[in-house]
């Protein structure tokens, strides 16, 4: 199918929110015969597009293909720059490393790498990325804020905000374990990776990496991470769309995005807090250099978190691993 019909095609559908549409009144707006509409629909079917057809009222999407693909994450969305400029790949290394050299070579802000499977997936602390086929939402996003470097920490916590309010929108409870591990019943189901490209005294570009296991089941996990790691799936116990979820999460990211922009890391601080669940806990911070037990007293406004010891001395801690 020609791709400017296909979207119009599916933008029709969209339109229609779930409901029907007349064979009658798509061979018009897309101005061919019905002939036409209805190879256009086994097409879409072909895609992996569940059409039901039913006499006299036409044809409806009962259900969307679960791809990542640009035209998928596309569709429907809402914002202004996050996600308008998709780089998919069915296979990559690392999203973080093609977004790197997007970033070198000047893509616009807002642009997002996003694959089906990652074959070298990055985690914080040089940890690996389990990251397999078709499971989960593996991306980068690429931001070119104008802020000092130091307060970069910052957007991985915006970050955090903006996926925890998202997987809330499907009816999930969340906390954030600092900085930005995502947790539902104490088992992690996001990562972030947040990684600079920056001149001592400017910032050219954040690159956001996100990893949300979403249908994965439990056997899916290796043994190893099995205990502390879960999905979305396993957690609401139906399949999740993975392109509506990117969608969700763009438009929450871009609006507290451009918030943070206009009036600073205040509210964004507010918001993690409200999802934090290491604050005001003993913790284990594990550092490159030591391990520190105390409590997590909360973050400054730079995103940092300040842990106290028990004979009362304050530690500033910029990355660590945290056990609660
Ligand atoms: C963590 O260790 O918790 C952070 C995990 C970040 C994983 C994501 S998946 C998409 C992007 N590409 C990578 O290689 N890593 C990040």
């Amino acid at each position: 199918m020609q791709t400017s019909i296909r979207k119009q095609l599916l933008e029709l559908f969209s339109k229609a929110d779930g409901g029907f549409l007349s064979g009658q009144m798509i061979s018009e707006k897309l101005g061919c015969s019905r002939t036409a509409v209805w190879k256009h629909i086994e097409d879409l079917r072909k895609e992996g597009y569940e059409l039901e057809a039913v006499r006299r009222l036409g044809y409806r999407i009962a259900q969307k293909p679960d791809k990542v693909t640009a035209n998928e994450i596309h569709l429907g969305l809402e914002t202004e720059y996050i996600g308008r400029h998709i780089h998919f790949q069915e296979t990559v290394d690392s999203t973080q490393k093609i977004a790197a050299r997007l970033g070198y070579e000047g893509a616009p802000e807002g642009t997002v790498v996003v694959a089906e499977e990652q074959t070298a997936g990055r985690g914080r602390l040089n940890r690996q990325w389990y990251s397999p086929s078709g499971t989960g939402i593996w991306m980068s996003i690429l931001l070119r804020p104008n802020i000092p470097v130091h307060q970069a920490p910052q957007l991985t916590l915006l970050a955090a905000v903006s996926v925890a309010q998202a997987i809330e929108e499907i009816g999930i409870t969340v906390g954030i374990k600092w900085p930005n591990d995502i947790l539902i019943g104490g088992k992690k189901a996001v990562g972030i990776l947040t990684e600079l490209q920056a001149d001592p005294d400017r910032i050219h570009a954040v690159i956001v990496g996100i990893g949300i296991n979403v249908n994965q089941q439990s056997y899916h996990f290796a043994s190893e991470i099995e205990n502390i790691a879960t999905s979305l799936c396993i957690e609401t116990g139906t399949h999740v769309n993975r392109a509506t979820l990117m969608q969700r999460i763009f438009a929450n990211m871009e609006k507290l995005y451009k918030e943070y922009l206009q009036n600073g890391f205040t509210v964004i601080k507010v918001l993690w807090e409200s999802y934090a669940i290491s604050i005001g806990k003993e913790i284990k911070a594990r550092t490159m250099h030591e391990t520190l037990i105390g409590t997590a007293i909360g973050i400054t406004d730079d995103g940092v978190l300040i842990l106290e010891e028990k004979n009362g001395s304050i530690h500033y801690i910029h990355s660590a691993d945290i056990e609660i």
